[in-house]
């Protein structure tokens, strides 16, 4: 089951400017396709780009030449509602880095009865792996350091007998504390011998970030009023980071982690909220955990729980923490390789529900940009773009946060707009902005860019955004810079506020969106999947998928180098979920294009490309996505599953209807004859 099926949508603008009705949608994607398809030959044609040659990919580029060699050579698996990961004949699949895993001495080994403290949690693997990048060391592929988000937790698992709490609802330090620290990202050190991978116990360089640790805050909002608190009296740092879901990196080796539903861990009982607040849905009956219950208790230090109760107390902001959620919802960078440094809140690239973050096509001399959606309901899709360009010097720097906030710090925030006739806009979130609804200004309405950046959503409604069925993982084709971003479903979405991107009411399957940058502040789009039931009828299977390749709520999103594309779905509750638990699958785009249609699309011609790899055990998500540079391991994160893991062997279930404390873990894919994943 998705963490957030029962989400609230917290739009309520109405940006809606290409509503339009089913039939009409649905009849027109038949006729875009073919128009897109010639528009984009065009385009290519203009830019003097021959297919054979888009060759120019960036930082991990293969050329498309040896892309063409690869083929999927593995047998789609068969959907499964088993306690077990399935994965096809020839590949083997190993746990590594369950939740608890210790990390150093300082931890307890885990235990199966939920008794390890809140000090073993801080020095252990976090709960509900998420997002995650492998760092290679000296290039090799049997050593390196994976950094993993831990996005939240399940109390019941966590604890002995769950979450508790005394007679007037204060919950105890203790359990609270190993909350706290169960979330954020886990850092470990890992190493393959004879064939095996294994955590390296006392690594220097494993570690923990806790939604407790000192961050800076960098980029627009740091030193302003508004992320001023008790803590930060300055508003330069902030504590923790929360809700880690899809992950990113950056040309110059560093790790991004992205605070996705970081609003639920805070209350504010205040009678009205600020702007920023509601817009972003800070709850005001209970917060998610109730940290905030045990302020003031004996052993608090440095104000720990109340932190996360948001009313106004003190005299101004720098006397409580009625700022603490504006040091929240941005991307958080790490140097995975030096211990000593903090990690760093990167403000310029917006602050909302990040599902993740990606760099875009990297060109010398042209600026960095890095795609991110908010995952929520009728939210946006951004796109920051760098005021510095692309110095190739400074792919392996000595000192990378500063190559970060050379990039990262200074720069446009850009919200998408998706035009129905397959074109689209970056609509700069700048104080000049225009704004839709009256002869204004995003300066005139918020203020300057600190204001923009804390309203980010606001500021994306304002200019007339498009709004999506819930972004979330999005990756760049190696092969020729096209976007990719899933859009998971949007069970909300009426007919009256369908548009040529989200096209289906009550759209509770998700699909592909793919964009091609114009170069000129736009792009030109079209859906390169849906997500269907086999059975569904074709106003809802538009790209006719089978038995072997049905899917729904498509979430992580990541192409390998050699322009495979994997996607892994957090569906639930539907006819899909019925016939299979979440999975992954995989096809490489740029085999599905012909000279007719560069930018082919999956359809009945073709669905037979797209190929399910892999499918986890009941209850859980397929989430997170790593490869060593040899693409012989692969690392696939299976997040909440209900009744595993049973064994070392990630295919093995429990027998005989028992049951086990469920551990999300890192799963580590290999083949038997150690050939590469895939192909
Ligand atoms: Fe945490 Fe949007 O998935
Ligand atoms: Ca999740
Ligand atoms: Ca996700
Ligand atoms: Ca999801």
């Amino acid at each position: 089951m998705s963490e957030f099926d029962n989400e609230p949508s917290f739009n309520p603008s109405d940006n809606e400017p290409f509503a339009s009705i089913l039939e009409r949608n649905w009849s027109r994607r038949h006729v875009m396709q073919g128009g897109l398809a010639l528009a984009a030959a065009t385009l290519l044609g203009k830019l003097g780009i021959a297919r054979g040659d888009m060759q120019d990919n960036g930082a991990n580029a293969t050329p498309l030449d040896g892309m063409r060699d690869v083929q999927l050579r593995f047998d789609s698996v068969a959907g499964s509602k088993t306690d077990a990961v399935v994965v096809p004949k020839g590949y083997t699949a190993t746990i590594l880095a369950p939740w608890g895993t210790p990390l150093n001495d300082k931890a307890n080994p885990w235990k199966n009865d939920g008794s390890n403290s809140a000090q073993d949690q801080a020095n252990a693997v976090g709960m509900h792996h998420d997002g995650m990048h492998f760092f290679t060391i000296e290039g090799r592929s049997d050593d390196g350091l994976l950094l993993i988000n831990n996005e939240y937790v399940d109390q019941d698992a966590l604890h002995p007998d769950g979450p508790t709490r005394d007679a007037s609802g204060k919950r105890p330090p203790e359990e609270i504390r190993k909350e706290i620290n169960a979330h954020g990202v886990s850092a470990l050190r890992i190493t393959m011998r004879n064939g095996k991978w294994r955590v390296m116990s006392n690594d220097p360089l494993n570690r923990r970030y806790t939604s407790a640790t000192v961050m800076d805050i960098a980029g627009p909002m740091a030193g302003t009023d508004h992320v001023k608190t008790a803590f930060s009296r300055d508003g330069t740092q902030a504590r923790g980071t929360n809700n880690n879901c899809g992950n990113g990196y950056t040309p110059w080796g560093t790790y991004l982690t992205c605070e996705e539903n970081w609003p639920d861990i805070f209350i504010n009982r205040a009678e009205t909220l600020p702007a920023d607040q509601q817009r972003l849905g800070i709850p005001t009956q209970a917060s998610r955990y109730g940290w905030e219950t045990a302020a003031n208790d004996s052993s608090e230090r440095d104000d720990e729980f109340a932190r996360f109760d948001l009313t106004p107390r003190g005299n101004d902001a720098t006397e409580d923490y009625r700022n603490e959620a504006s040091t929240f919802g941005y991307i958080v960078e790490i140097d995975p390789f030096d211990v000593k440094r903090r990690a760093i809140k990167r403000t310029a690239l917006g602050r909302f529900r990040h599902e993740g973050c990606w760099p875009g096509k990297l060109e010398p001399g042209k600026p960095v940009v890095f795609y991110s959606g908010h995952d929520g309901r009728f939210e946006y899709i951004y796109k920051f773009v760098s005021e510095a360009n692309w110095d190739p010097a400074d792919a392996d720097p000595e000192d990378r946060l500063a190559v970060g906030a050379k990039y990262m710090d200074k720069g446009t925030l850009h919200v998408a707009r998706f035009n129905d006739d397959g074109t689209g806009q970056w609509l700069p979130l700048t104080p000049e902005t225009a704004t839709q609804q009256n002869d204004s200004t995003l300066g005139k309405e918020l203020g300057g860019l600190p204001e923009i950046i804390l309203n980010t959503a606001r500021a994306a409604d304002l200019v007339g955004a498009t709004p999506m069925d819930r972004p979330e993982w999005g990756n760049v084709d190696p092969a020729n810079g096209d976007v990719y971003m899933t859009l998971t479903n949007n069970d909300e979405r009426e007919v009256d506020q369908l548009n040529a991107a989200n096209p289906r009411p009550r759209n509770e399957n998700g699909q592909i969106i793919r964009w091609r940058e114009t170069g000129d502040g736009g792009f030109r789009w079209a859906i390169f999947v849906f997500g269907a039931s086999a059975k569904a009828p074709d106003t809802i299977n538009r790209s006719s998928l089978t038995q072997d390749n049905q899917f729904a709520s498509p979430d992580g999103l990541m192409f390998d180098p050699r322009g495979i594309l994997w996607i892994q779905t957090d569906n639930g509750g539907n006819a899909v979920a019925e016939a299979s638990n979440d999975q992954m699958l995989a096809v490489i785009p740029a085999l599905l294009a012909t000279d007719d249609v560069p930018l082919a699309t999956i359809d009945a011609r073709n669905q037979k490309k797209l190929k399910r790899f892999l499918v986890g055990p009941n209850d859980c998500e397929i989430t997170g996505f790593a490869m060593t540079p040899d693409h012989r391991s692969l690392f696939i994160n299976v997040q909440h599953p209900g009744n595993w893991p049973y064994a070392e062997d990630a295919t093995l279930a429990i027998p005989g209807g028992n049951t086990v404390r469920p551990r999300s873990s890192t799963v580590v894919i290999q083949r038997e004859d150690n050939g590469e994943i895939g192909v």
